[in-house]
């Protein structure tokens, strides 16, 4: 075939697991759908591939037609250890990632075209949107990936008017503890009533200059001037939402659930392409094999949340007074401060019915069998692949959009139960008893395979998600974009 007649989508995550995850089932997607594509990682990311030889694809390039490539993020060596610090990279993307990104783009185009065809378009996270100016240059048509949930693109839609109004910054710290969060907004179209605690997490400052309220902010106002959006959700799910948000954004693609879409139409024929930025510990499902039907918790919190010692100790002793079964991801660097508070009474007291490991591959874990319930940060990727399997939750949101998800699994699609932020052992022990054995626990079961059901009916022929990605592959090949 020749090659030069494929269109070709650069892809362009933000450097965190969070974000490729989802960038690499629509590359994948779009790949099968004819794309050759480029998939970009910084060049930190990439080496962790590498080394976390998770799989043969992330040492070498995938087909012919599917190729990584890398920037530099600009993150002085002391900021690269595992623990991504968020506003430090925010500050030196835009600038280094930008120069690097640039020289890509040229250098793709002026590969031979028999090898890589003409970069045709570039499909960029939304939270990368200096990309556009980019694209601009190059007279390339690009389309941003909100990878978050759309109630949490709702709410960073708001900070505009959130700083307009004065509630951002706050006033003084005191507002992070004396009720102040509580106020409810009354004029967010499809949100009346929600609290500002319940928003994307980064008005909870009293910095005017935060850096990660104003990347947020700047992000979203650059996306408004695009008009388009693909969000990995589904229509059912966010109605209300998505209503509110076309009202700023005419051309949505809601396409999601990625992962049931990509199993949908591309069945297993990549799954040998991985992008896991930590080794997966296989041992835990040989470990889950061994456990009875529904019978474990499982315990993770993605890849950015840091919990402190007291932290760890209250879910851990939670988790086992519980006496329920559990496997426990506990990420290198999870904690400010070490993990010497998981004692040997507390190994001692779980042994044969508690796991710990490093990392694990989540969407496996969450499908197998054994699993009956979730406790969760609440990270937009774990909650769809919890809904995708059939999965009620325990939810402990940390930051970002992770509260505004939260809300919804809670109170509007009644998949989950919320741990007070300052987590305690008694509370963890009570909501574990209740996720599995208790009448909500139950109803919640029966609530999250209704969800699963209609995301199943989104990603078939006919459903919605599945549409609105053929029409994304269409008008992307058609320049319309
Ligand atoms: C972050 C934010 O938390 C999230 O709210 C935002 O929408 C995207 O960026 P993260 O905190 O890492 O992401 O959580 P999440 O969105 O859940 O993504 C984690 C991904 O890593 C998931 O796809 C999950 O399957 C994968 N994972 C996590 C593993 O494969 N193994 C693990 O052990 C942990």
């Amino acid at each position: 075939m020749n090659s030069t007649r494929k269109p070709h989508a650069v892809c362009f995550p933000l450097p965190a697991q969070g974000h490729i995850n989802p960038m690499l089932k629509l590359a994948k997607l779009l790949h099968f759908s004819g794309f050759h594509i480029t998939f970009v990682h910084t060049e930190f990311n990439y080496n962790r591939l590498l080394e976390s030889k998770n799989s043969s694809s992330s040492s070498q390039n995938f087909a012919d037609d599917f190729r990584f490539e890398t920037v530099a993020d600009g993150l002085r060596p002391s900021n690269q250890r595992g623990i991504l610090d968020l506003p430090d990279l925010c500050v030196a993307m835009p600038v280094h990632c930008k120069q690097s990104f640039k020289q890509l783009i040229t250098k793709l185009n002026s590969s031979s075209p028999d090898i890589i065809p003409p970069v045709s378009c570039i499909v960029s996270d939304g939270v990368m949107s200096f990309t556009l100016k980019v694209a601009q240059e190059f007279g390339i048509p690009e389309i941003l990936f909100f990878t978050p949930s759309a109630c949490g693109m709702l709410g960073y839609l708001q900070y505009q008017e959130l700083r307009e109004r004065g509630y951002f910054p706050l006033k003084d710290e005191s507002c992070l503890s004396n009720g102040y969060l509580d106020t409810e907004l009354d004029w967010i179209p499809a949100m009346k009533g929600i609290q500002l605690k319940d928003l994307p997490s980064f008005i909870q400052s009293t910095n005017p200059e935060d850096i990660m309220f104003n990347y947020n902010l700047e992000s979203v106002q650059n996306a408004l001037k695009t008009g388009s959006l693909i969000l990995n959700t589904f229509e059912d799910l966010e109605q209300a939402v998505l209503d509110a948000i076309r009202v700023k954004f005419p051309t949505l693609y809601t396409i999601g659930p990625l992962s049931m879409l990509q199993k949908q139409l591309c069945g297993q024929k990549l799954d040998s392409i991985d992008s896991s930025l930590w080794k997966q510990d296989m041992g835990c499902i040989e470990w889950l094999d061994k456990k009875k039907a529904r019978s474990v918790v499982y315990v993770n919190y993605g890849s950015l949340v840091i919990l402190t010692p007291d932290q760890l100790r209250e879910f851990a002793w939670g988790l086992a007074n519980s006496k329920y079964s559990f496997l426990w991801v506990i990420r290198p660097n999870l904690v400010n401060g070490g993990t010497e508070v998981i004692s040997h009474d507390f190994l001692e007291e779980i042994k044969n019915r508690g796991l710990l490991i490093d990392w694990c591959p989540q969407e496996r874990i969450l499908g197998h069998p054994s699993v009956g319930g979730f406790l969760t940060h609440c990270g937009w990727n774990s909650t769809l692949e919890s809904i995708c399997e059939g999965v009620p939750m325990i939810c402990w949101p940390f930051f970002g959009e992770q509260p505004t998800n939260c809300l919804y699994i809670c109170n509007k699609w009644g998949i989950g139960m919320v741990i007070d932020n300052n987590v305690k052992r008694n509370e963890v022990e009570g909501l574990v008893r209740e996720l599995m054995e208790g009448s909500r626990g139950k109803k919640m079961k029966e609530k999250v395979v209704e969800w699963k059901e209609k995301a199943e009916r989104a990603t078939k022929p006919g459903g919605t998600s599945y549409s609105y990605f053929n029409l994304l592959v269409k008008h992307l090949k058609d320049n319309l974009i």
